[in-house]
């Protein structure tokens, strides 16, 4: 399977902060893709590596982003965090059907993530950010 999702500055939501952890999900994403390309001997251990930094990164992630959303008071804060609650048992459903001889789940998996997540950046994380942006000026 080929790269698919590329970081470019249409994500970006003026947040340096913000946008160098997106930079970083981007590629562990790229680093899942890989792991679910490996050879069948290397792959429990490629896979098992990638997804410990997806979760652990991801759950980083979004704590830190609603921390700033809770600092500045974004009153769709409840929702936002639904969204990514629901994010971390979609990626654990998924999880279970990617295996060695289910490539095709793996594919699946690997495109689940990056549309969720350029999804999910340029619609409710540039609404915060315009929200906090515009309290600032
Ligand atoms: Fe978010
Ligand atoms: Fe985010």
């Amino acid at each position: 399977m080929k790269t698919t999702f590329i970081w470019d500055s249409t994500l970006a939501t003026g947040f340096s902060e913000v946008d160098l952890q997106h930079k970083k999900l981007v590629s562990i994403i790229e680093d899942v893709r890989l792991a679910l390309n490996s050879e069948s001997k290397n792959y429990t251990l490629a896979i098992s590596k990638a997804l410990k930094s997806l979760m652990d990164y991801t759950e980083y992630h979004f704590s830190e982003e609603e921390a700033l959303m809770k600092k500045h008071g974004y009153p769709s804060l409840d929702a936002h965090k639904k969204e990514h609650v629901a994010f971390i048992s979609q990626v654990r459903e998924l999880l279970s059907s990617i295996n060695t001889q289910n490539r095709e789940a793996g594919e699946k998996f690997y495109s689940f993530l990056g549309t969720w997540l350029f999804a999910h950046i340029a619609r409710s994380d540039k609404a915060w950010a315009v929200y906090i942006e515009g309290k600032q000026k």
